[in-house]
């Protein structure tokens, strides 16, 4: 058998197992979802937001993309952010970027590219507000991990400029902003930064004045 025809025979056997664990489990939902979280993640494989959390579906609300990145003219990714955080009012947005991340170590690359320069350029932006930071770590792949890092707080940072973030942190003290790096070599998590709602702590140069808009 193909890979492509075991995909479907594999859902086919899940949904079963789903079914067979417990009677209502599609049923439950199909009728609505209400995640308590946002996934902003690398579209990397291995790097699945319900398998390493150990969640089922209609926990986490996913966006994904190369080396999870929060760019705020990215269409795509403000219009998930803004549903997860005004109509499902997640509780928690986790940017989870990854070791060995291909995304940030072709960031690190002189190559054209083509369309995806346009991209890598964001991470190279990154780079640029750490580069005394980086630069000082000798070892290449280390090197890659830590704007890995760096990059992954550098985003938690970047939702909080954003209006949808303010508005909602202003409205109802939420969401939470976390930043994790997943382990590609042990499957762990490390947690790096977690931002709690405080309006007030907005760097006024980023904080929209929303009484003023009435
Ligand atoms: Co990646």
């Amino acid at each position: 058998m193909n890979a492509y025809d075991k995909l479907l025979l594999q859902n086919k056997a899940w949904s079963k197992e789903r079914i067979a664990a417990d009677k209502d489990f599609f049923k439950r939902l199909e009728s609505r979802q209400s995640p308590k979280f946002l996934w902003i993640g690398c579209s990397d494989s291995r790097v699945p937001a319900n398998e390493i959390t150990g969640t089922p579906p209609g926990d986490i609300f996913v966006h994904r993309n190369i080396a999870n990145m929060v760019v705020h003219t990215d269409l795509n990714m403000l219009s998930v952010l803004e549903y997860a955080v005004k109509i499902l009012k997640v509780d928690h947005i986790i940017v989870c970027g990854h070791y060995g991340c291909g995304g940030i170590g072709a960031a690190f690359s002189n190559s054209n590219l083509g369309l995806i320069n346009k991209w890598l350029r964001n991470i190279k932006e990154v780079y640029k507000i750490h580069q005394k930071e980086v630069d000082d770590v000798k070892d290449p792949e280390d090197r890659v991990n830590k704007l890995v890092e760096l990059n992954v707080i550098e985003q938690c940072r970047d939702l909080v400029k954003t209006s949808i973030i303010q508005n909602a942190w202003k409205v109802r003290k939420a969401p939470e902003i976390h930043g994790w790096v997943y382990g590609l070599g042990d499957g762990l998590i490390n947690e790096l930064i977690t931002i709690e709602p405080d309006f007030e702590k907005i760097d006024p140069i980023f904080r929209y004045d929303f009484d003023q808009l009435g």
